[in-house]
């Protein structure tokens, strides 16, 4: 096991230069012991099928994964999270599960698991796995035997299997829609070839969803728990979290319609998975809260502060902060702060608004800007405004982002974000300025989203390319083939690890000198204390003996004294560039 990061609170400074002074201060208070490892690590997400494949069948694995810790090391990051590698029949990319003990061929064994389990902790890195609870696969054992057993019977219990409406029961229980597009009810066909009840998938029809309010499902689950934490996992991202417990009844749901607009094009956001319409029967209510106190316990059995990450799609921050109050998990991703666009006063608001919720329950904010759910930031912020989160773009998509401002806004997003207090998520590929690849040939799609909207959605792949280890070589060292799920784009040569490692200026380079800074001055275990003085379109704080300066406006801003630790672009002279976050030291 590693030694957890030592953590100590920086002192806060009043002001940064004679031009700007600090106004306030997020207290960020730590009651239950400062040491806990998650409450500052930068926890890097690995997507199993596209981060290294080791037996080049073009499906990333885990011999890769462990092959590669080193680079991970190299980069500075403090732990991993890897997406599902369990078995699965992979119609959404693993997170259909059909056994949770066991590893999927496609990726290894579940001794290559240990094996890559043993080589992150040699290497001082926590490894977090993914458990999806809302739902099993349809090829599960327990979903098979829930077929094959009569309407009522105890089998059925531990899913959602309703009779349908109308005089034939034709017609779906109630109008949930799946995330994924088109109803959330499949109708069954009985062993004797007659038509049956319907089962809920809030997601894909091969991803039945579990009764939470079954108490046997609850025992299954702390059974797979013990299993990854005998094995020495660090902790678990839990799937869906907000989405376990519905509403009894089930009752009907129609969501208000929003509008959004990107690059002035007007789109209706349709409710999706980052949507949490008040009142969804299915989203966001309380009884969840029960499972997390009942899985707080498991872990608590284990030494070495184990941990659980929820993937909760709430807002605002006050309501996410009841998922990580102190018996309950230990983190929450933070996808307000994702979702906020590049804009001072959103940034500012976000990030007060989690510093608040999150200090008042003892937790750590978590900062997140990417994952193998959304459109990456090198390309999300290249549109003049917020994008449409899930649904994806592809070829016919009529706007196109700003690729050279995307990447610069990225750089300066991290930039500022590796310097706010708490823990950070990153996502493969990230750290080398990887764009979202929108020319994805219809052909190649594999999003569930994309088959269930007939299209119309892109959905993610878009995020979930492999990733590009070499200039020269097969698939650019993804593998030593050249097969790859997804189609690798050309230019991603020049944005291979190999390039980027010996260029100071690349987005590697500035990872690698956040990620060092960032521990050296303990920033995550810092607090935060708001610099004014420099303008509206200005995002300025210290964090210790670090005074952070983001740019957003459309001039260049004249810097504080202070000596340039990092800045995500070039500065000229002393001045800040638009776009461009720098870190100075006093
Ligand atoms: C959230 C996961 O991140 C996403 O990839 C998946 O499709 C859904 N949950 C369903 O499990």
């Amino acid at each position: 096991m590693t030694t957890p990061i030592t953590s100590s609170t920086a002192p806060s400074s009043t002001d940064a230069s004679s031009s700007a002074t600090a106004t306030s201060t997020a207290a960020q208070s730590h009651p239950s012991g400062e040491k806990e490892w998650w409450r500052t690590a930068v926890i890097y997400q690995v997507y199993p099928r596209s981060f290294a494949d080791g037996n080049g069948d073009g499906v990333g694995d885990l011999p890769g994964i462990t092959a590669h810790l080193p680079a991970l090391r190299t980069l500075g990051v403090d732990a991993i999270w890897l997406s599902p590698f369990m078995t699965s029949p992979q119609r959404d990319a693993g997170y259909d599960v059909a056994d949770y003990r066991d590893v999927d061929p496609l990726f290894g064994t579940l001794d290559d698991f240990d094996r890559m389990l043993a080589t992150a902790h040699e290497l001082g890195l926590r490894v977090i796995v993914d458990l999806v609870p809302n739902h099993t696969s349809s090829e599960h054992a327990w979903f098979k035997a829930a077929l094959a057993s009569a309407e009522g019977s105890e089998a059925r219990e531990h899913y959602y299997f309703r009779d349908g409406k109308g005089e034939n029961g034709d017609l779906p229980p109630n109008n949930w829609e799946s995330v994924f597009g088109g109803p959330a009810w499949t109708r069954i066909t009985n062993p004797d070839g007659t038509p049956g009840q319907w089962y809920l998938h809030l997601f894909d029809t091969s991803q039945p969803d579990l009764n939470w309010a079954d108490q046997w499902v609850w025992e299954q689950f702390r059974g797979i728990l013990r299993f990854w934490l005998d094995r020495g996992v660090d902790g678990f991202r839990i799937d869906v979290a907000h989405g376990m417990v519905k509403v009894a009844g089930l009752p009907d749901y129609t969501p208000a319609e929003h509008e959004g607009s990107l690059s002035g094009a007007s789109v209706t956001l349709e409710p999706d998975i980052s949507d949490e319409p008040p009142g969804a029967p299915f989203w966001g209510q309380e009884g969840g809260h029960e499972i997390f106190r009942d899985w707080h316990n498991v872990l608590a059995e284990y030494d070495g502060d184990r941990a659980l990450c929820g993937e909760a799609w709430v807002s605002p921050p006050a309501k996410l902060a009841r998922y990580v109050r102190p018996d309950e998990m230990q983190q929450t991703f933070n996808f307000s702060y994702l979702e906020t666009p590049w804009n001072a006063d959103a940034l500012h608001k976000v990030i007060d608004d989690s510093l608040e919720a999150f200090g008042e329950v003892g937790a750590p904010s978590t900062w997140v800007l990417s994952n193998h759910d959304v459109v990456r930031h090198a390309t999300r912020l290249g549109f003049s405004e917020e994008s449409p989160q899930g649904h994806g773009l592809g070829p016919k998509t009529p706007f196109r982002p700003d690729a050279v401002l995307g990447l610069r806004r990225a750089r300066a997003a991290t930039t500022l974000m590796l310097a706010l207090p708490g823990s950070a998520y990153l996502y493969q590929g990230e750290e080398l300025g990887l764009p979202e690849v929108i020319d994805l040939p219809d052909s190649a799609r594999q999003d569930p989203t994309w088959f269930r909207t007939n299209g119309e959605r892109y959905g993610r792949d878009g995020c979930r390319v492999p990733i590009p280890w070499t200039a020269d070589g097969p698939s650019y060292g993804f593998n030593e083939t050249g097969a790859s799920w997804l189609p690798q784009p050309a230019e991603w040569a020049k944005l291979a690890r190999d390039v980027e490692a010996t260029d100071p200026q690349s987005t590697l380079s500035l990872y690698e000198r956040l990620l060092s800074e960032r521990e050296a001055r303990s920033l995550g275990a810092g607090t935060l204390d708001w610099v004014d003085g420099l303008g509206d379109e200005v995002v300025a704080f210290r964090n210790g003996d670090v005074t952070v300066i983001a740019n957003l406006g459309q001039a260049s801003v004249p810097l504080p004294d202070g000596d340039v630790i990092v800045s995500s672009e070039p500065l000229e002279g002393r001045e800040l560039p638009v776009d461009t976050t720098v870190w100075l030291a006093f």
